[in-house]
């Protein structure tokens, strides 16, 4: 399978080309991983050129200064600080004490005090606070006692517990690079007469469309000519050849200024590719066909109770999938990934478990799922295929968008909050909802990429988010309100607008919001309402007002042609009319918008917001 992301990017070639160059233009691609700090280590002969530099890899290109390190292989890593801060000495590569062995890391030694402590003993003088180092000083101590350097890496990755995607390059082996993974991916990309290594996709298709991943607790021993693969035990292994078929442009921002925007507007097309051949409009029902496996659609419908898990963004989708599967009759429950392990849900065997993960690589969501799977069914709603979260349920249903790049996540949220829609239908009707009702859903959800694409075509509509970022983009606080289905909605606004504006933004019940929060309203506090036309909204007026009674500006939004809502908010942003429990799905697209043109607004780099990285890969 075809891996999927992770925190830090690690790239590596070996073959006839300048080496630090393709690894540095493969490393680009990775960039939006983690940008704390960038390196490389490069060889000509048993010649090491090593450079390494704090913040983002064009801080590494300003080091450079045009100049190109000689030879034809070479090691290099993006970095997201996990053990130690983002210093040069923290930075990758990290090397052993006689400088011949340099090695670049994802993933978490966990056991490297102990490795640390014990090399220290032997007289290893350690350079950095991170973990990665232990890898170069135990090879290096491995390597006293062992025939080759493969045997050490070997025999040295035996002693390690945790995470490890690794690349080490050795003056002992010049045109040799040993690669290995466990829980994290690595990819052996093929040209002619040449390797490329990448913990990506996305970078390998700028040389080669040829992939083969590396298993967990593997170890590849990689030259220009070819590759040979072990586990730790030494026993030889084969890996699956594969093609991605990506194209580059999907992974380009096609246009628009930042990868945000074009996911943004790619919204429409998100929803239309994870609904595609999965509405029977006519059954009134969904086909999801990654749940007709093993008899799973049979446990899902004398399931329990559905318990929805995810973290960030993702958790805001569970906690719109429990508000619908219970609106829907279907008892449900959403918990947040991290949090499980304080307050362990108590499963029935009949429970099944769904997990929302837009990587499926998040490191929290994967530990709710190690200990779910133990008990009850597990499924998997994700966009990254091929990942840890999609391989390791027993069943899931893939996103099918094309790649998010932006670390805000936005098409991704969209579209898991529709195939929510899909599961929830497909749940009912399974539990005697009427086939007409079944229609109605069916149909509404059929409408959805429409009515979104209504919105984003609209200038007039855009200009005036834009304008309203304008105004609102001086407010040091604000405050989201939403009932009911639009609570996660309101998450999920304010989280969009906290990392790509740096805004003090919260989410909030709008009923909760007189037991706490209105004592910090006043004139400076902006509040958002989501007050779709629904049942309730009479209630959200009521809140409105008493925002505007202690001098809160109100905006709100709203369904087209609400006239009763002007009397309620000074700026309104409208969404189309819609069934209620689809109107998360419109109500979002302008709150990513807003966030997006604020944070433009104050010159931030929405696409790679600091302190952030796309996927959360240390618990
Ligand atoms: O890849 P995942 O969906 O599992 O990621 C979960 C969260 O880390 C992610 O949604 C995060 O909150 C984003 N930065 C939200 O924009």
């Amino acid at each position: 399978m075809i891996g999927g992301e992770i925190m830090c990017g690690i790239t590596g070639y070996v073959g006839k080309r300048n080496a630090a160059e393709i690894g540095l233009k493969l490393l680009e691609k990775l960039v939006y991983r983690g940008y704390d700090s960038a390196g490389f280590a490069s060889l000509d002969g048993a010649n090491f050129s090593v450079m390494k530099a704090v913040g983002h890899m064009d801080r590494l290109y300003d080091k450079l200064n045009g100049s190109k390190p000689k030879g034809g292989a070479a090691i290099c890593h993006t970095r997201w600080a996990t053990h130690g801060i983002p210093t040069e000495r923290n930075a990758h590569p990290h090397s052993d004490c006689a400088g011949r062995y340099y090695v670049v890391h994802n993933g978490v030694i966990e056991n490297y005090k102990t490795l640390k402590r014990a090399l220290e003993a032997s007289g290893h003088v350690f350079a950095s606070e991170t973990d990665t180092e232990v890898l170069a000083h135990l090879f290096e101590e491995t390597r006293k006692t062992t025939p080759s350097l493969f045997e050490a890496v070997r025999l040295g990755l035996q002693q390690v517990q945790g995470t490890f995607g690794l690349v080490l390059i050795s003056s002992e082996t010049p045109e040799t690079l040993y690669v290995a993974a466990r829980s994290s991916p690595i990819l052996l990309g093929k040209g002619d007469g040449e390797y490329f290594i990448a913990s990506d996709p996305r970078a390998l298709i700028l040389y080669t469309r040829d992939v083969e991943e590396l298993g967990d607790d593997q170890i590849a021993v990689v030259t220009a000519k070819g590759h040979r693969v072990y586990d730790l035990d030494g026993v030889a292994r084969s890996l699956k050849a594969q093609r991605i078929e990506w194209s580059e442009d999907e992974a380009e921002k096609g246009g628009y200024r930042h990868f945000m925007e074009k996911e943004i507007f790619s919204g429409p097309e998100a929803v239309a590719n994870s609904i595609r051949g999965r509405l029977l409009i006519k059954e009134g029902n969904a086909r999801l066909g990654g749940l007709n496996v093993d008899g799973v659609l049979e446990r899902l419908s004398s399931a329990k109770r559905i318990y929805l898990s995810g973290c960030g963004t993702s958790y805001y989708a569970a906690l719109f999938g429990q508000y619908l599967l219970k609106q829907a009759g279907i008892p449900a429950e959403a918990g947040i990934a991290s949090e499980f392990r304080y307050s362990p849900p108590i499963f029935d065997p009949d429970d099944v478990v769904v997990l929302m993960s837009q990587s499926g690589e998040t490191a929290d969501t994967i530990g709710f799922l190690r200990e779910a799977k133990k008990k009850v069914l597990t499924l998997g709603i994700v966009n990254v295929v091929g990942s840890k979260i999609a391989r390791d349920t027993d069943a899931g249903i893939y996103q099918h968008i094309s790649p998010e790049v932006g670390v805000a996540s936005t098409k991704a949220f969209i579209s898991q909050i529709t195939i929510l829609s899909l599961f929830t239908l497909l749940l009912a009707r399974q539990r005697g909802m009427p086939v007409e009702n079944g229609q109605m859903i069916a149909q509404s959800i059929a409408r959805v990429p429409d009515l979104m694409q209504s919105m984003l075509s609209d200038e007039g509509w855009i200009k005036h988010i834009a304008d309203l970022s304008q105004k609102y983009v001086n407010y040091t606080n604000f405050l989201y309100l939403g009932r009911g289905i639009n609570y996660p909605t309101a998450l999920e606004g304010a989280l969009k607008l906290k990392e790509v504006s740096y805004i003090h933004a919260e989410g909030y019940p709008a009923g909760e919001m007189k037991h706490g929060p209105i004592a910090m309203i006043d004139e400076n506090f902006v509040s958002v309402f989501i007050v779709p036309e629904n049942g309730h909204r009479q209630r959200v007026f009521s809140n409105m007002e008493e925002i505007r009674a202690r001098y809160g500006p109100v905006l709100a939004v709203a369904t087209a042609g609400d006239l009763e809502v002007n009397e309620h908010a000074d700026d309104i942003i409208t969404i189309p009319p819609i069934e209620d429990t689809l109107s998360p799905i419109l109500a979002t697209v302008p709150l990513q918008l807003f966030a997006y043109k604020v944070g433009t607004a104050k010159g931030i780099n929405v696409d790679m917001p600091r302190n952030l990285a796309k996927s959360v890969t240390v618990e």
